[in-house]
């Protein structure tokens, strides 16, 4: 290769690299202090969040999977404020405990959003949030529960999300409302599985050892737990489902929980929405734009039953259905 190439080589890297970081320079910086990866929901929701805020959409995304830990979720959102980042995006583990580093980042003056779970903390502490209503959520799935059982009696066991999570108070709080009305309902016992696979397979183990033969409805808040519950089950030959002693109501409806709906083996399964990052987005763009925003917006849920339950609160499961369901 003679010198004229290689220098026009040069000056065209050179070139590429100031455009490169004249671009980088341009990105809008976003921190996500995401929960951790507890359950099929979690993924999706990250995978949304990487695909919405890219570089070709105009972000720098910093996404740190806290794993579940609190103290390390405080760290997170510290080390955004010590960044610098334009925006903060919250998925808070647990609703308590926001107040001072929330204040940190209004001090810093970065705008930040709540997602996906609600906290405890006055509306001026953070500029808008974005999420679903899990308070709903349980009302749902105890409507549902009222209309299939019809006045029949019900021993429920509740396997619940992770404790101090909004989306564990909101779904145990709902369904208690309803329960409230129902005096042939009677909750046998009530613990967390911590929104994982494990949790739900352990608590569910020990719930059998305790209450075998007394119970015929099991809630688990969500999927993940429902799986863990229902291995649990098979191995002491409890049935469940449409066909089964037990029936089946789990929060979520990622696909493989519709999956489980549709072959019957889940009779309820309360949608919680993981595609929230786009919705973010507006917001952000607002901000940027100087426009007003919402300070609050309601991911839609919906709830699915399995084949051959009709309801008023829940769309019965179809093919079509589980074949648009991509997470
Ligand atoms: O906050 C949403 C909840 O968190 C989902 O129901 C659960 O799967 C996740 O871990």
């Amino acid at each position: 290769m003679n010198k004229k190439v290689l220098g026009v080589l040069a000056c065209t890297a050179v070139a590429a690299s100031m455009v490169a970081s004249a671009s980088a320079e341009d990105l809008i910086t976003v921190g996500y202090a995401q929960v951790g990866h507890e359950s099929d929901w979690r993924t999706a929701n990250t995978k949304n969040y990487e695909d919405v805020f890219s570089a070709e959409n105009g972000y720098e995304l910093s996404l740190i999977d806290c794993d579940n830990d609190n103290a390390a979720q405080l760290e997170a959102v510290r080390n955004f404020i010590t960044q610098g980042l334009d925006y903060i995006i919250i998925a808070p583990i647990q609703s308590a405990g926001w107040d001072t580093v929330l204040q940190e980042a209004q001090d810093a003056g970065i705008p930040v959003i709540i997602a996906d779970r609600e906290i405890e903390a006055d509306a001026s502490m953070y500029d808008a949030w974005v999420g679903t209503n899990t308070k709903n959520e349980g009302i749902t799935a105890g409507n549902w529960l009222a209309e299939q059982l019809d006045g029949a009696e019900a021993k429920i066991l509740q396997i619940e999300g992770s404790v101090g999570a909004s989306a564990a108070i909101g779904r145990t709080d709902g369904f208690a409302e309803v329960m409230a009305d129902h005096s042939e309902w009677e909750m046998l016992d009530s613990q967390s599985g911590d929104f994982t696979q494990d949790g739900g397979q352990s608590v569910m183990e020990s719930f059998i050892k305790s209450y075998e033969g007394q119970f015929n409805v099991v809630i688990c808040q969500n999927d993940n737990e429902a799986y863990g519950a229902m291995d649990a089950m098979d191995a002491a030959g409890i049935t469940y489902g449409v066909d089964g002693d037990v029936i089946l109501i789990s929060y979520d409806a990622t696909h493989d929980g519709l999956q489980y709906t549709l072959d019957g083996k889940i009779n309820c399964n309360v949608e919680c929405n993981p595609i929230q990052a786009e919705t973010v987005k507006g917001v952000i763009e607002k901000m940027e734009a100087g426009e007003e925003y919402e300070a609050t917006t309601l991911v839609e849920d919906q709830a699915f039953c399995a084949p051959g339950i009709e309801s008023e609160y829940a769309t019965t499961m179809t093919d079509e259905i589980l074949a648009g369901r991509a997470y």
